[in-house]
């Protein structure tokens, strides 16, 4: 059934996609291609323990705020009184995760959302081709409809019935667009009384309407691609002359290493805020596309090669509160962060192809982003800590830059509300990149996660192939792939480089990945099956100061903490006083928690002795919420001993700025998944203790 709703959509536009059409071109030239390609949206559905992910995330906050979050079910965008800020971003942020959500699992109660919003947002578009509400020059910026574009391409490839209409709307807005940019780049640079970003978020975000307006080029550029291709320049241009050019940034020379309160830095704000950096990631690539010019895709690998050395979390976000320090595993990443690190290794793996970028995805997706998630999908962190022994309102913000003393607690809106509106689209938006399609028209399983994909491969798009991934992923290191196709094809299996030679393709050993890191398996018409086994063993990370951070497979592992829950009234973040009932759920289910611990957090890891526990049976399914305290199937054990750890700031002190003291006898510690576990330390001093039996 679902096969056959999915294979008309891929046949409407099949095409499209491989043939490019003599107006895409400019001056001969067309858009540089990705070496993997993302199936159309709707294309891939969860399984297993992923689906149950994203059902609790469409049951819980996600899927529910159009109906009572006063930032979405209250949006100026669709007839309401009620925007966070002038950017008026928090509907359409909304939209570009809740498309994926509600198309990835084909959810009618969110498909009838979505679709609400793309009607009264169309309908209303006006007379001069701008979308959305504002009428004047001081209030009409551009930043805000690069979400609701990028929105609006994933629900012109998942429902070929509103792609005609979508395509209209999105040539009249670029129209405009392109002329304002043309007249000193209004809606973009601020002149005067303007008001639509007085800080700098969209000019330094310029690059962010590259991904909708190469898609339009791509699919249907009409004949507009002149228009469409002026107006990426523009933006980056007027980005530029603003002094917000990445290029210039992402460097050996320019990017600042450590960069606490004393240290001068003298470009602008825009380079060092977290969430701008994971974004800021795409722009070399996003103009790399229409010049070929390779030297950015080069500066790509940079970028995430700066970034890893100096500010990359262990858990795979950027330690940025709401800008970078350095490596302290007590400064915070927002969760913001995570999601847009998410899409954009996602997206630059599509063109670089380097295997550790897949497992960057990977890290994040498995770590970073589920632990600031409440396991039920109802509440979420504003910022987590490596190190985080509590979560709740601390004495003081000074631990951070620019985030509030509440940001770590587990709520509604901790502190700024753009984490509501934009952590939804980081899991739909990793199931719908989970599967790419080859140059060689094959098919990768990139993000081994459980799902299948629905797919037509082929010049002509005559190969329709089914694949089953059947896992538990990353809580068994197994996959099981049965696979329909109606001709032969590759297929590619990815290999993530902590795979050891052990691993077994159909109990067979050795797997010999390629370059890329792919196990190729050639795939004949018809019904076929293959797996693979992943060997592995646990890996010890040194990070500063003599830590260490365990990893064992696609998991960050650190040690558990028990904690007492305490339900609270949601606050509003500015006011900090208790929200009103109209923009909470009636039902009662938004709630702020405080999380206070009940065992120790206080100690030192001797990393050479710890061994992997299964905790339950591997081939039953996994628990639901399965980011929750002891529900993974896996844990660790490692000997440990209480240390004496000062509380600075009303947090863990930073390893390094004090002396490691044993208080206690040595132990066997819990070491558990590190999203499951929202109280954790997972950068732990590292030392030496006597052998012991680690069993207990
Ligand atoms: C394409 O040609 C136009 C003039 O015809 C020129 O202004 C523009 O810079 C060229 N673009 C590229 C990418 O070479
Ligand atoms: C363009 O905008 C800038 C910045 O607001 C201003 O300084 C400049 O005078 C404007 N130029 C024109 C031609 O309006
Ligand atoms: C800016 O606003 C002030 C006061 O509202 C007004 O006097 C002035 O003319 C405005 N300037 C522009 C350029 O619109
Ligand atoms: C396409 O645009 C060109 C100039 O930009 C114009 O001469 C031509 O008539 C247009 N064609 C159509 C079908 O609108
Ligand atoms: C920033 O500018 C000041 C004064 O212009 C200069 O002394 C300093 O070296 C610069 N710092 C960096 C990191 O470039
Ligand atoms: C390591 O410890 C030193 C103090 O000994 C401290 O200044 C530094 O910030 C610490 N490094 C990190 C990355 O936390
Ligand atoms: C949190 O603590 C700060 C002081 O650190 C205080 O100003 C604020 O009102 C508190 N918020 C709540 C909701 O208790
Ligand atoms: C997945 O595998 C398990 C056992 O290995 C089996 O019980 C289950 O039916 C399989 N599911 C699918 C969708 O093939
Ligand atoms: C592979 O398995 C063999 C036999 O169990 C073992 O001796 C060897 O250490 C393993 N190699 C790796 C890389 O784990
Ligand atoms: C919600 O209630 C507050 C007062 O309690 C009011 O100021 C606000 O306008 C109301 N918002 C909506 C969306 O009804
Ligand atoms: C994964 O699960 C399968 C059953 O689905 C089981 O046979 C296998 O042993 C498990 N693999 C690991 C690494 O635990």
């Amino acid at each position: 059934m679902l096969f056959g709703k999915v294979a008309v959509g891929v046949a409407a536009i099949a095409g499209a996609q491989h043939v490019l059409s003599k107006s895409t071109l400019r001056n001969g030239s067309s858009l540089i291609q990705p070496v993997f390609r993302p199936l159309d949206l709707g294309s891939i559905k969860p399984l297993g323990w992923f689906k149950d992910q994203l059902e609790l995330e469409a049951a819980g906050l996600s899927g529910n705020m159009f109906d009572f979050y006063r930032f979405v079910h209250d949006a100026k965008w669709i007839g309401g009184a009620t925007e966070y800020s002038a950017l008026d971003e928090a509907s359409p942020y909304w939209f570009n995760g809740l498309v994926p959500l509600a198309f990835g699992l084909g959810d009618e109660r969110l498909l009838d959302q979505v679709k609400y919003y793309l009607d009264y947002v169309l309908d209303h578009q006006q007379d001069d081709g701008w979308l959305g509400f504002e009428t004047t020059r001081a209030t009409r910026g551009l930043w805000a409809r690069c979400l609701l574009l990028l929105g609006l391409i994933q629900y012109a490839e998942a429902d070929p019935s509103q792609t005609e209409r979508i395509v209209d709307s999105m040539h009249r807005y670029v129209v405009l667009a392109h002329s304002m940019l043309k007249n000193n780049y209004t809606g973009l640079l601020v002149h005067g009384n303007d008001t639509f970003d007085t800080a700098g978020f969209g000019v330094g975000r310029t690059h962010e309407l590259h991904i909708p307006l190469q898609w339009l080029l791509e699919r249907s550029p009409r004949n507009n691609s002149d228009i469409l291709w002026e107006t990426m320049d523009l933006m980056i241009d007027g980005g530029v002359l603003w002094g917000a050019d990445w290029r210039t940034f992402w460097t050996e020379e320019a990017y600042p290493k450590t960069l606490l309160e004393d240290t001068s830095y003298n470009l602008s704000w825009v380079f060092i805020h977290g969430v701008n950096m994971a974004e800021g990631l795409r722009y070399p690539l996003s103009i790399y596309r229409m010049s070929g010019d390779e030297a950015l895709k080069t500066q790509t690998r940079t970028a995430l090669d700066l970034l890893t050395k100096y500010h990359r979390s262990t858990p795979g976000t950027i330690l940025a509160d709401e800008y970078i320090a350095d490596l302290n595993p007590s400064r915070g990443a927002e969760l913001c962060i995570a999601a847009e690190i998410m899409f954009s290794t996602a997206y630059i793996y599509q063109f670089l192809g380097d295997n550790d970028i897949a497992d960057w995805v990977e890290q994040t997706a498995f770590n970073a982003f589920p632990v600031s998630v409440a396991p039920d999908w109802w509440s979420h962190q504003y910022v987590q800590q490596e190190n985080q022994p509590w979560s709740r309102n601390l004495t003081t913000d000074d631990n951070w830059w620019d985030v509030n003393s509440y940001a770590n607690v587990f709520g509604l809106e901790p502190n700024y509300p753009c984490c509501t509106v934009n952590h939804p689209q980081a899991y739909p938006k990793f199931l719908a990149n989970s599967f790419l399609a080859t140059e060689d028209e094959g098919l990768a399983h990139v993000f081994l996660i459980p799902g299948t994909a629905a797919t037509r491969l082929g010049k002509d798009g005559s190969n329709s192939v089914f694949v089953t991934a059947n896992t538990s992923y990353p809580f068994n290191h197994s996959v099981q792939y049965t696979i329909s196709a109606t001709s032969p094809f590759s297929f590619y299996i990815r290999i993530p480089a902590w795979a050891d030679k052990n691993s077994t393709i159909d109990g067979k050993t050795p797997v010999l990945p390629d370059s890329n890191g792919f196990h190729r398996v050639n795939v004949q018409a018809g019904e076929s099956s293959t797996s693979v086994q992943f060997s592995t063993t646990p890996r010890v990370v040194e990070r500063a100061n003599n830590t260490v951070a365990i990893y064992y497979g696609a998991l960050l592992y650190a040690l558990a903490i028990e904690y007492d829950s305490v339900p609270t009234a949601p606050i509003n973040y500015r006011s900090q006083e208790v929200l009103p009932a109209n923009t909470t759920d009636p039902a009662g289910r938004t709630k702020d928690h405080l999380l206070t611990p009940k065992t120790a957090w206080n100690v030192a890891i001797d990393p050479r002795q710890i061994s992997v526990v299964q905790t339950r049976p591997m081939d039953r399914q996994l628990q639901s919420p399965i980011w929750d305290l002891g529900a993974p199937p896996v844990e660790l054990q490692v000997a440990a001993v209480e240390i004496d750890w000062p509380v600075v700031r009303d947090t863990a002190a930073d390893p390094g700025t004090f002396e490691i003291k044993a208080t206690g006898k040595p132990f066997s510690a819990r070491l558990v998944p590190y999203g499951s576990s929202k109280l954790h330390m997972a950068v732990l001093p590292s030392l030496v203790l006597d052998d012991m039996d680690l069993k207990q």
